[in-house]
């Protein structure tokens, strides 16, 4: 099959997209549930120790400013809100399963690293401009997923294994992620503004609805490309001058302040996610 193929049978519903994690499946199912409990949840996420250390590790951080230390995962889950235990369960599977180099390329791990600077990001902005801020971490982590599930297309296609594709599939890439991710989000069963966002994040001018949340991921994409965050860094980039700025008003100040915490914040988290110790 040739590149343009395999990019219009995934956007044709034909190909094969990365699957979720059987785990983070049966936890979004849990939550969407009307009687969703934290003590349920919590029996689910002890199954996997990994996930359960990671949740009740973040529950501690800094993050969630706790002084006292929590030990069990059901008052964790209380702590922190069943939807953010959502978006951390996403966030944690997504990060150790989804970066092999062998179906994600090389620069798969950076992706995921992008994805979850602009999770953390859309929820900083969301914060500060009284959005919902569990949807903006979702809608971020997801935005730029259509590029994995892409990427894993045109390798297969090539029956690539290491090494990085050709230019002109990443050109391809860039151009139909969006939709590809959009597809993605549903598949999933996210929320439906998840693939709402994620398809309008590169033309937040001819968003229709969700045009804040649009905005809020839009501008921590931004910020992530300012301040190279699993990109390469634009210095130059004019973050007042984003077309986000007139939808949600970010007064320079805020885009100052939101500029120096999103690095510390990202920090945080990726330490808290990956389990290394924090200083
Ligand atoms: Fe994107
Ligand atoms: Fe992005």
């Amino acid at each position: 099959m040739s590149p343009a193929a395999a990019i219009q049978n995934i956007l044709d519903g034909g190909g094969d997209l990365p699957v979720l994690p059987e785990m983070a499946g049966r936890i979004l199912e849990e939550i969407r549930s009307p009687d969703a409990s934290a003590a349920r949840l919590a029996e689910f996420v002890k199954k996997d120790p990994v996930l359960a250390s990671s949740v009740l590790r973040v529950a501690n951080s800094a993050l969630y400013g706790g002084r006292i230390e929590i030990t069990d995962l059901a008052y964790a889950m209380t702590r922190i809100g069943l939807n953010q235990v959502r978006n951390l369960v996403m966030a944690t599977l997504l990060r150790s399963r989804m970066a092999d180099p062998e179906v994600y390329g090389p620069r798969g791990p950076m992706l995921m690293d992008h994805c979850l600077a602009v999770a953390f990001g859309a929820q900083l902005v969301a914060d500060a401009t009284g959005q919902p801020t569990d949807e903006a971490f979702l809608c971020g982590l997801l935005h730029d997923f259509g590029k994995l599930a892409l990427v894993k297309a045109l390798r297969e296609a090539r029956g690539l294994r290491q090494g990085e594709l050709p230019e002109e599939d990443l050109a391809l890439v860039d151009v139909h992620h969006p939709a590809a991710g959009g597809m993605l989000a549903e598949e999933w069963g996210l929320p439906e503004i998840v693939a709402l966002v994620t398809r309008q994040h590169h033309r937040l001018e001819h968003a229709q609805e969700a045009q804040a949340m649009t905005a809020v991921v839009a501008f921590a994409d931004g910020m992530a490309h300012r301040l190279g965050l699993g990109v390469a860094p634009k210095d130059d980039l004019d973050l007042a001058a984003h077309p986000a700025v007139a939808i949600i008003r970010l007064p320079q100040a805020t885009i100052d302040d939101l500029l120096e915490n999103l690095p510390g914040l990202c920090e945080i988290a990726g330490a808290a996610l990956k389990g290394t110790p924090q200083g």
